[in-house]
């Protein structure tokens, strides 16, 4: 598996991006990043193919003209919506007990894992390995090369809705892409934003999207569960834009120029203007005004992620609090966690040139991700690119598809009495109630 060019597709509420990285010596260099304003996506759901295959493409495109290189295959990230994990065990006699246990062993024993019946309405996401047993020994993390009659695999399946998976399927082939693999997204930014040691010890990966909020809790080394929250920084935009009376385009703008997490922190000297919505009145706002919004709406998805949390049954997570996702670009989302959770919290960014931001966890991690769990269960990675030259064009493929259900977006406000009520206050009540 040497110098292998793989690309990630995380089709998110604002945004899809697409990350290009090259494998050299078990290494990964990101060597190109495409972004597209996303269409026909809500709350992390496909509720429009139509537009989502243009976002696709658009973003595809943007990707292939940086590398200019033809993009034909892609691994998808699906959210942790609506998935359930489930604990799997699979066992295999080795053929030949004087020959070592190969790649194949290790496919049967996965395959002989993967039997397991599901609802109707779930399909087969992924599968993750927890250790090998061979002949009894446990522990093991690769069988490949040793002798033995038995091997046995203990692992996690991760299953999701039908629907999600088939509308999510439809898109990326209808945007003319072959499916590489999936993977999950909270396991993928897992795996780059989290040590071994917080994994193991406990701790929050929580993944703050533009419609959604993903918390994911790991532990003993292990994800035990993901929720999905559907509040996110297009709502914080949302109520720039109420509380403002301006266009939700203006709202982001503003919240993007002058918004600050953290009331206390905000400053009041930073001035600007904002044109009121349908009229030519201009009203003069400062950082505070705007804070006072942002904050109410930042705390309440912290303690809404504080009552997922408790709903594990966890009171303490030793490995605290790791932030990350497009909203936690705004200065001062940090510092209100902290003093929200009182714990250790951090932002976690990719540390590679070009996506260190943290809207790229999930797209950086899918790519590591699927190289390590492709090269642990021996499934081999085709190259994700061609050169241009090779390559016809691609159009989108035109088949109309029913569309599913268009989903209600909630918008719940709060009065100005909640946003100023204590947060600690309020946190301590979810977690000791
Ligand atoms: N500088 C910034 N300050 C505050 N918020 C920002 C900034 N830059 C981007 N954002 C917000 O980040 C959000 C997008 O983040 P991200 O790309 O992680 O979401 P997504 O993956 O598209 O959505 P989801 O994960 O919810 O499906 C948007 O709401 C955007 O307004
Ligand atoms: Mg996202």
């Amino acid at each position: 598996m040497a110098n292998e060019v793989l690309v990630s597709l995380d089709i998110g509420t604002s945004q899809i991006k697409v990350v290009i990285g090259e494998i050299t010596e078990d290494r990964l260099n990101i060597i190109g990043v495409g972004t597209a304003k996303s269409k026909g996506i809500k709350k992390g759901g496909i509720v429009d193919i139509d537009k989502a295959v243009q976002s696709i493409r658009a973003a595809i495109e943007s990707a292939e003209r940086m590398i200019d290189m033809q993009i034909h295959s892609v691994i998808i990230g699906y959210n942790g919506n609506q998935v359930e994990l489930l604990p799997c065990q699979g066992i295999v006699a080795v053929p030949n007990d004087d020959k070592e246990i190969n790649d194949e062993d290790v496919l049967r024993v996965i395959d002989n894992a993967k039997v397991i019946s599901y609802p109707p309405d779930r399909e087969f996401l992924d599968l993750v390995i927890k250790q090998f047993i061979v002949d009894g020994l446990a522990g093991i993390n690769d069988p490949r090369g040793m002798i033995g009659v038995r091997l046995e695999m203990e692992g996690t399946i991760m299953t999701s809705s039908r629907t999600m998976i088939h509308n999510t399927t439809k898109c990326v082939e209808r945007a003319n892409l072959d499916i590489q693999d999936q993977v999950l997204q909270p396991l993928a930014a897992g795996s780059i934003a989290l040590s071994e040691d917080e994994k193991e010890l406990g701790v929050a990966l929580i993944d703050i999207g533009g419609g959604t909020t993903t918390v994911s809790i790991f532990d003993d080394g292990q994800l035990k569960g993901t929720r999905v929250i559907p509040i996110g920084g297009e709502n914080i935009t949302k109520d720039i834009s109420y509380g403002l009376k301006t266009s939700f385009e203006e709202a982001e703008q503003i919240k993007i120029k002058h918004g600050y997490g953290y009331f206390p922190d905000a400053n009041e000297e930073e001035q600007f203007e904002v044109k009121a919505i349908g009229t030519e009145d201009i009203s003069t706002f400062n950082q505070k005004d705007l804070s006072d919004i942002i904050e109410a709406r930042l705390e309440e998805v912290f303690v809404l992620v504080a009552k997922e949390i408790s709903k594990y049954g966890y009171r303490d997570l030793p490995g605290g609090f790791v932030l990350t996702g497009g909203t936690m670009l705004m200065p001062g989302a940090l510092e209100l966690a902290r003093d929200l959770y009182q714990g250790n919290v951090r932002v976690a960014v990719p540390d590679y040139i070009g996506v260190r931001e943290p809207q790229y966890t999930p797209g950086v991690g899918i790519l590591k991700f699927a190289y390590d769990n492709a090269k642990i269960q021996g499934k081999p990675l085709r190259d994700a690119v061609s050169d241009q030259a090779q390559y016809e064009e691609r159009p989108v493929k035109k088949d109309k598809l029913k569309q599913p259900k268009q989903q209600k977006s909630t918008k719940p406000k709060k009065s100005k009495d909640e946003n100023k009520e204590s947060g600690v206050a309020k946190l301590f009540k979810v977690f000791f109630d």
